[in-house]
């Protein structure tokens, strides 16, 4: 390497030697040419350069660390650019890394948790609360609830673990789309994750009476892409059982005058939530409350599956995409899906 360094010194010396006494283009581009070798040559070499933040050299390149980038790692990245805070969260930099300062009733790294007052002590009574989540165009917000989920159903007693109705304290959430989102939650169950239409905000609204509190909810969100599908759609290993702790979503997209068509395959199978240990789910119904699930998220159709019972064919709307989210949790894993889909033409209603 000495070597070499030494002969790309001395030729150097020679191009500029040769540039200083020289005219001419034709001379010129010569040595321009010369001069490009030589710095190509020098830079298969690492005698010469020092990598910045810790970088280290190979064949002539930096190496460099995570958050830092250019020629010689010299450039730090910032961790607040583009901003990582939701909700308008303001973003400073620090020695691990970033902290966002959420505005009032916001929690979590990113700003990216809410939650009822004291979660999960008791909330107060008379709270009347709004959150706005702000979309983000092609993308979709989602939702997903903590385990501990209890507010006042219709009496003072024990909250209801199956579906509730007749809620005295709630928390809706609502996407501004005329969609089915708009439901009241109460009772013992925490409700399956929610993904919000493509684009559009989000408004969650906690409201309890005078009477009796519980320990409320506590929610996170955050904006989810999607792959691009293959077809058919499965989980991983199907018809083996799914790796846990996935989230996967897929957007097919729809074509003008056609309808998209889903058909499940018959091995269904994901963790809802009356499975104990891992044991077998129900082969006979979709719960409100899944650990796994997949949903299928179109126009006027918002579903959310697990158990073992395999969805009826699903139809979309006339030139609508389809989200497909897919999660499974850390705990459990079952056989997944498997469904493909069709582009197919006019439906006649008779
Ligand atoms: C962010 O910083 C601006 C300017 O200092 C301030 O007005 C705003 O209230 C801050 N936002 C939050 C959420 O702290
Ligand atoms: C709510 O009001 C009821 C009835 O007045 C009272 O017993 C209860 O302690 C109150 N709950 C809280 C958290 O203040
Ligand atoms: C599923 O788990 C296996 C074994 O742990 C792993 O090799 C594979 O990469 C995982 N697949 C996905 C998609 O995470
Ligand atoms: C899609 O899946 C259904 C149900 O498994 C099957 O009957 C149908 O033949 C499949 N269609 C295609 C195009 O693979
Ligand atoms: C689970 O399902 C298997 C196969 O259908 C059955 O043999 C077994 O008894 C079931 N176990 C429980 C606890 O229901």
């Amino acid at each position: 390497m000495g070597e070499l360094l030494r002969w790309m010194v001395v030729l150097l010396s020679i191009t500029s030697i040769a540039l200083a006494s020289l005219h001419g283009e034709e001379k010129e581009q010569d040595i321009l040419a010369l001069i490009d070798i030589s710095l190509s040559l020098s830079f298969s070499s690492c005698d010469d350069i020092n990598c910045d933040n810790g970088g280290s050299c190979f064949k002539g390149n930096c190496v460099c660390p995570d958050k830092t980038t250019g020629i010689y790692c010299e450039v730090l990245e910032n961790p607040c650019e583009p901003n990582p805070c939701y909700a308008n969260g303001n973003c400073s930099e620090t020695e691990e890394g970033y902290i966002c300062e959420c505005p009032r009733d916001f929690f979590g790294t990113n700003c990216d948790v809410i939650q009822s007052p004291n979660y999960p002590d008791n909330y107060a009574n008379n709270t009347d609360m709004t959150w706005v989540l702000s979309g983000i165009p092609d993308k979709y917000i989602q939702l997903q609830f903590d385990d501990v989920f209890q507010i006042e159903d219709s009496n003072c007693g024990v909250v209801d673990y199956s579906v509730p109705f007749g809620c005295k304290d709630y928390i809706t959430i609502t996407s501004g789309v005329d969609d089915d989102l708009d439901v009241e939650y109460c009772g013992g169950a925490r409700p399956s994750p929610i993904t919000a239409p493509k684009g559009s905000d989000v408004w969650i609204v906690f409201k309890s009476g005078s009477q009796c509190s519980y320990s409320g909810f506590k929610l996170n969100y955050g904006y989810i892409d999607t792959s691009i599908p293959t077809n058919p759609i499965a989980s991983t290993n199907y018809p083996d059982n799914y790796n846990t702790s996935m989230y996967v979503t897929w957007l097919i997209s729809g074509i003008p005058d056609k309808y998209i068509l889903l058909q499940f395959e018959d091995v269904f199978e994901m963790e809802d939530n009356r499975v104990k240990s891992c044991g077998n789910v129900s082969y006979n119904s979709v719960f409100n409350d899944c650990r796994d699930y997949i949903q299928i998220i179109t126009g006027d159709i918002y579903v959310t599956y697990c158990g073992g019972a395999p969805p009826s064919p699903i139809t979309a709307l006339e030139g609508s995409d389809v989200l497909i989210v897919f999660r499974a949790d850390d705990s459990c894993s079952y056989r997944g899906f498997k469904l493909n889909y069709t582009h197919i033409g006019t439906i006649r209603h008779i």
